[in-house]
């Protein structure tokens, strides 16, 4: 019986900190131009938390408020909240449980989920088969990355993509057919070491060493990743229209993870989608990892029709990749 139970999503909400870091003021950080990171990756410019006393769980709380106030809903209804981040506030207690006492969900289990640029997907993956199962019937699931803090400002193959977000979603079961109907995930770490930060965690925890060598900062060797994310995210986008019988004229919309323009043009020419149909935030957030689906949504959210067939497909560090399936449902 609980089989028959889909999961779709209510609501959305956002956090954006104020702060416009823009790629004239990145000029005079870094050896860098405004046309060149225009051209290159589609950025114009990104925002920053600059305030010290605040970090992800802070913007994933103020995101979870707005999508609570657009339901009318008792912080209390919630049953679980998931973060997906890879710069949590701490290594524990992890981001999910702060953004749960931030916001009062005391009857709801928290998590964070770590899947670098996909964490979205498989966050809402997660969060969906909760509500199938009959175990919850609220769900938050938010995106929330600091980019901003572990990113070394006078590295210019890094510093000028990432910006600071959060945005997610409230899942809940399904009245009809529309809602969330299939997921493809995949990881491996073959590879990987072209994009990661090796600092901090248990194989190499903070020295004096780990500091004085930035290995707190994110790494990136950016012609292989970008090699990997353009194949990775056009292969997963089309085989989950093929999986589902779609055709281009059944999509309403492509959700990409915004890293860069140029992917993100290569996903939709793969699938054969017109550039209308592409959702694309880029220019004005930058690669926010783990908002940037969600806050796509959020930004188009006025646009989106009950039953849109829409597609997701994210590509980040892991390697991880996915692609969902889903049919609006507000
Ligand atoms: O979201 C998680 C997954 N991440 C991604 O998907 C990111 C994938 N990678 C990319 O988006 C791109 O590789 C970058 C935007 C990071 C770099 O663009 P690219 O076209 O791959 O540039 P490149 O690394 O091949 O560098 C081309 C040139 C180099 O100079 P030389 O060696 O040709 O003389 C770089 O040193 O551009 C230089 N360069 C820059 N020049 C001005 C690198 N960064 C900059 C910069 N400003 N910020």
């Amino acid at each position: 019986m609980n089989s028959k139970i889909r999961a779709k999503i209510s609501a959305v909400g956002h956090f954006l900190p104020d702060y416009v870091l823009t790629n004239k003021e990145l000029e005079k950080l870094v050896e860098t131009n405004d046309e060149w990171i225009r051209t290159r990756t589609g950025i114009a410019e990104r925002r920053l938390l600059k305030d010290p006393e605040k970090a992800t769980a802070f913007m994933a709380a103020e995101a979870a408020r707005e999508i609570l106030k657009q339901r009318d809903l008792d912080p209390a209804e919630i049953d679980a909240v998931i973060v997906a981040t890879i710069t949590p506030d701490y290594m524990f207690p992890s981001a999910a449980c702060l953004t749960q006492t931030m916001i009062g969900a005391k009857n709801a289990f928290a998590y964070d989920l770590s899947a670098a640029c996909s964490g979205f997907i498989f966050a809402l993956s997660s969060g969906a088969a909760l509500v199938e199962s009959g175990q919850c019937r609220k769900v938050l699931v938010l995106g929330s990355d600091k980019m901003s803090s572990i990113i070394d400002f006078s590295d210019r193959t890094t510093c000028i993509l990432f910006g600071d977000a959060a945005a997610g979603v409230l899942i809940e079961p399904s009245e009809d057919e529309d809602g969330i109907i299939d997921h493809i995930l995949h990881s491996s770490a073959e590879g990987a070491e072209s994009l990661m930060q090796e600092g901090g965690g248990s194989r190499n925890p903070a020295t004096h060493e780990t500091v004085d060598k930035k290995m707190h900062y994110i790494r990136q060797e950016g012609r292989i990743v970008f090699k990997k994310a353009t194949e990775g995210m056009a292969d997963v986008s089309v085989a989950i229209m093929e999986k589902n019988g779609l055709t281009a004229d059944d999509i309403a919309w492509l959700v990409p993870h915004q890293a860069n323009l140029r992917i993100i043009d290569a996903t939709a020419r793969r699938m054969g989608l017109d550039p209308e149909k592409v959702m694309i935030n880029i220019e004005k957030y930058g690669n926010t990892t783990a908002a940037t689906i969600p806050l796509c949504l959020y930004d188009w959210r006025n646009k989106l029709n009950k039953g849109d067939n829409i597609i997701l497909a994210a590509f980040g560090g892991g390697y991880t990749w996915g692609a969902t399936y889903l049919k609006w449902a507000i």
